[in-house]
């Protein structure tokens, strides 16, 4: 494995253009998404080969629920198949699995599978695995202010309750974020957490992006000169 100088602690992942690919392959766009799963598998290996503790992927947008019902299910079940196939792996390799997002409209059975999963997976402590699903950044921020108006009903709150009251509260904020496809948006992923980012865009389709574009993007990220707003 190859060697870095600095290296991100939270890596997250807009993962996007798995509908092109099935395209470009003359293929249904749900076959996109089942060889993304492939993708999730080599980046998630260099994760624990590197030492990278947290990984997160946007993985289902509250906005994605407008898709056609044909995929809207066929991803509902590949998030059901691909948590069992890769539990005893995670078990095997330390990888803690959480799943953020609003979990209102997910079946009975799929809620069940990832609160199976997230137990059984709770001790793992090389990686921690999050799945955004059926997740908005302006949901968590609106979910946050409801509990805020309940716990500090006086307004007396600063940035650090804010974020407490987020559902990645117990994540760090994303050090890198990769986005694949090409597309230069946000997408109403986590607006809050990612104020001080850094943003690597890469043409590569998410079915296509494994190690080798992984490991360039941490390339990319060892080069950026994080400022925070200071001088040098
Ligand atoms: C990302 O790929 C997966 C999800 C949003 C669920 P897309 O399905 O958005 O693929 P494109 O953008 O249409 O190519
Ligand atoms: C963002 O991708 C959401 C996920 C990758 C889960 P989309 O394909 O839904 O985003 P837009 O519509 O191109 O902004
Ligand atoms: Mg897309």
């Amino acid at each position: 494995m190859e060697s870095f100088e600095k290296l991100p602690s939270h890596v997250s992942i807009i993962m996007d253009g798995n509908g092109r690919w099935a395209q470009r392959h003359s293929l249904p766009r749900f076959k996109g998404h089942y060889e993304g799963v492939e993708s999730v598998r080599a980046v998630v290996e260099c994760c624990c080969e590197l030492g990278i503790p947290y990984l997160s992927l946007f993985a289902f947008s509250e906005e994605n629920w407008n898709r056609p019902q044909d995929e809207v299910s066929r991803l509902m079940e590949l998030f059901a198949l691909s948590m069992k196939n890769e539990l005893n792996n995670f078990i095997k390799n330390g990888v803690r699995f959480v799943v953020l997002g609003n979990r209102e409209r997910f079946s009975e059975n799929l809620n069940s599978a990832i609160d199976e999963m997230m137990r059984s997976t709770a001790a793992g402590s090389a990686l921690t695995l999050v799945v955004f699903l059926s997740y908005s950044g302006r949901w968590d921020i609106l979910q946050a202010a409801r509990k805020l108006a309940v716990t500090h009903p006086d307004g007396n709150f600063g940035m650090e309750e804010i974020s407490s009251a987020l559902v990645t509260s117990r994540i760090p904020d994303p050090d890198l974020l990769i986005r694949t496809s090409g597309e230069m948006r946000i997408s109403n992923y986590m607006l809050w957490q990612l104020s001080y980012t850094e943003i690597v865009v890469v043409d590569t389709l998410w079915p296509d992006f494994r190690k080798t574009s992984f490991l360039d993007a941490l390339r990319e990220y060892e080069k950026r000169d994080r400022r925070f707003g200071k001088v040098k």
